[in-house]
């Protein structure tokens, strides 16, 4: 692959780009969005090479998810090495020391000072609907509550715990039951018109009024949130908001989910984001 940017083709997207958008568009369901007309032919580090010879630097990362850049040598001969050796055998019918292993690491980096186990699923979506699961079964009790601008999936549940409607909700209901909505702790657009901090953080003490007004704590099986919002628009609590809404959720019995499928793995500059809100 070439080392540096450049454009070959007279024009974007090139020719070899332009038939396999043909092709694409033949073959795949629209409800798969494209964001580019180009298609990859290589990547390497932070370069994408099209497939009529075009390199661009990548400022997507596979949104966010190719942490060590493209093609990352040390993770394609761990890929190589495991592919050689077995593929699938279904852990929960054959198991394998890799998948313990990858739970043993969690276990000692993922935030809180007690002893944790890990379980791993297949995207970010189904980790979310298993949390939600969990806290269900453990807790006895129903509800889940998220907020407003949050993103947790495109799922049945995770779409309902989802408050951005267009493109994720819009034309899908019906939704799971069960779900409720309270404010984000969005300070540029405050929903109570307030200032941080003479605002003494109203978004998350809202959470006593919910529990007042809408649905009793006794109901409620967590509440979900992300530590910083990404597709509801990158929205960054007050460092304290955190602290503030666990304690609330403590003193009331109810779990609080940390959904960190997007803010984890240094993508804030903590290896967790919940590190910087001190939140476990
Ligand atoms: C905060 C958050 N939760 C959940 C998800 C869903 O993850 P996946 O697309 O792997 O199902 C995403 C995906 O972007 C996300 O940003």
């Amino acid at each position: 692959m070439k080392e540096t940017i450049g454009i070959s083709t007279s024009g974007i997207p090139g020719p070899k780009s332009r038939e396999l958008m043909q092709l694409r568009e033949q073959n795949v369901a629209r409800g798969i969005s494209y964001a580019l007309l180009v298609f990859a032919s290589e990547a390497r580090g932070a370069l994408v090479e099209d497939v009529d010879g075009n390199v661009f630097i990548d400022f997507v990362g596979g949104i966010g998810v190719v942490n060590f850049g493209h093609n990352n040598p040390a993770v394609v001969e761990a890929v190589k090495k495991q592919a050689d050796r077995y593929l699938h055998t279904c852990f929960m019918v054959v198991g394998y020391e890799p998948y313990i292993r990858v739970a043993e690491r969690l276990n000692q980096i993922i935030p809180g000072n007690f002893p944790k186990k890990s379980a791993l699923f297949n995207s970010g979506a189904e980790a979310v609907e298993n949390a939600v699961k969990l806290s269900r079964r453990y807790t006895k009790k129903t509800a889940i509550v998220s907020l407003e601008s949050a993103f947790h999936g495109r799922t049945l549940m995770t779409m309902t715990l989802t408050s951005k409607v267009r493109p994720y909700k819009f034309g899908f209901g019906p939704f799971a039951p069960e779900v409720y909505k309270i404010p984000s702790p969005y300070c540029y657009r405050c929903r109570f018109n307030l200032t941080y901090p003479s605002c003494d953080l109203r978004c998350a003490r809202h959470l006593e009024h919910f529990f007042a007004y809408e649905c009793p704590a006794e109901s409620v099986a967590a509440v979900i949130a992300e530590p910083v919002q990404g597709e509801g628009g990158f929205i960054v609590p007050p460092q304290d908001y955190f602290k503030v809404l666990h304690e609330i959720c403590r003193r009331h019995g109810v779990l609080l989910i940390i959904d960190e499928v997007q803010s984890g793995f240094y993508r804030t500059g903590y290896r967790f984001a919940s590190e910087y809100f001190q939140v476990a």
